[in-house]
């Protein structure tokens, strides 16, 4: 059964998280980048994630052997995916794209220093980055809150405390997001012992002398995010989850850096933050949750991302303040 974050049931199903979060981040990232309603949303996300999934698979990527073939798949819908969205654009040309405040109508509106817009591949092959980058990573890192949060109850319980003295028993607001510190420490947390991106690359334009090591210019160096978050010099006893490790001030960023770093560091960060973070506090003054028996968790390659094995099952025990769920969401004047 895939749980809706927020709306499971208390039936003793087990929900699978990952595929959850995985729903709710396409809805976000298709309604932010591109306005997409829930339908379309999931059709263009799939354009996109299928054949990333392929792509990076090495056995699936070497296995061109025509149309058929899973790359010859990955190749179908990455044609599909330019053809709805180079429709898109030209329809918004056409009818004007100054009511839209999405980033495709951002980006269709931009110019570069010389005052010429993106050409359509590239600005196609901006919304691919943004809508993949934008919902996969997020749904993975939300995963492996949860499985802390199920491996370390009294965090738990601390976390859900926090959320219902700062929001009441209405709905998450935008104003509550910042006050909600220890959540944003366990948030942190987990993404040290559970970076969803294993490292970031970078391809030296410069000869670089590295730890006595010579490397010439053009060699792709890429640091390990997850061994760095792991390291006892940065972090003592590093193994353990310990959200009060971020409760004192910023983390320093070479040693902690979920989010990649300098120039071409996540332009998601914040925005991931602040969505993870208003999830988790619905599902935390919602629901109590607890492991399926037998379930040991394994890494497991997702598209881009790292993620809990078998979509991290769960089973919901109870449920609380039924009056914080909202009713049904009206449908957004620019989607239907
Ligand atoms: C928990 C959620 C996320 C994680 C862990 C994450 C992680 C990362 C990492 C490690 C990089 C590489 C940075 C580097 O090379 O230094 C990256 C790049 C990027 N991310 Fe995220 N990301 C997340 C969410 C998002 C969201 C929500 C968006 C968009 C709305 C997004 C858009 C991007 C883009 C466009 C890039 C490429 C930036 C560039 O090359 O200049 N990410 N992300």
């Amino acid at each position: 059964m895939a749980g809706r974050p927020g709306l499971p049931d208390s039936s003793g199903h087990a929900i699978d998280h990952v595929r959850g979060h995985h729903a709710h981040g396409v809805r976000v990232a298709g309604r932010t980048v591109c306005s997409a309603n829930s339908r379309h949303g999931h059709q263009v996300v799939r354009f996109v994630c299928e054949p990333c999934g392929y792509a990076i698979r090495p056995a699936r990527a070497a296995n061109r052997l025509g149309p058929w073939s899973p790359w010859g798949r990955a190749v179908r819908l990455h044609r599909e995916f330019s053809s709805l969205l180079f429709e898109e654009m030209s329809r918004r040309r056409a009818t004007g794209i100054e009511t839209r405040d999405d980033v495709l109508s951002m980006l269709l509106q931009a110019r570069d220093e010389s005052g010429a817009p993106l050409d359509d591949e590239a600005l196609r092959d901006e919304m691919l980055t943004l809508l993949l980058a934008g919902h996969e990573t997020t749904a993975a890192s939300l995963s492996w809150v949860i499985y802390r949060l199920l491996a370390n109850p009294e965090v738990a319980e601390r976390a859900r405390q926090e959320t219902v003295e700062v929001t009441g028993t209405g709905p998450v607001r935008p104003e509550h997001v910042g006050r909600l510190r220890y959540l944003d420490a366990v948030l942190k947390e987990t993404m040290r012992l559970d970076p969803v991106i294993p490292n970031a690359g970078r391809a030296l334009q410069a000869d670089v002398t590295l730890s006595g090591r010579e490397l010439p210019a053009g060699v792709v160096v890429a640091p390990c995010i997850y061994l760095a978050h792991r390291r006892a010099d940065s972090w003592p006893e590093p193994l353990r989850f310990n959200p009060e490790r971020f409760m004192g001030g910023r983390a320093d960023p070479y040693a902690f850096f979920p989010f990649g770093g300098g120039t071409r560091r996540c332009i998601g960060a914040a925005f991931a933050i602040y969505q993870m973070k208003i999830v988790l506090a619905e599902i935390l003054s919602r629901v109590e949750f607890k492991p399926v028996e037998g379930y040991v968790a394994r890494l497991e390659r997702r598209s881009i991302t790292f993620a809990p094995s078998q979509g991290l099952p769960v089973v919901v025990t109870r449920r609380l303040h039924r009056e914080r769920i909202p009713p049904k969401i009206a449908p957004h004047p620019l989607l239907d």
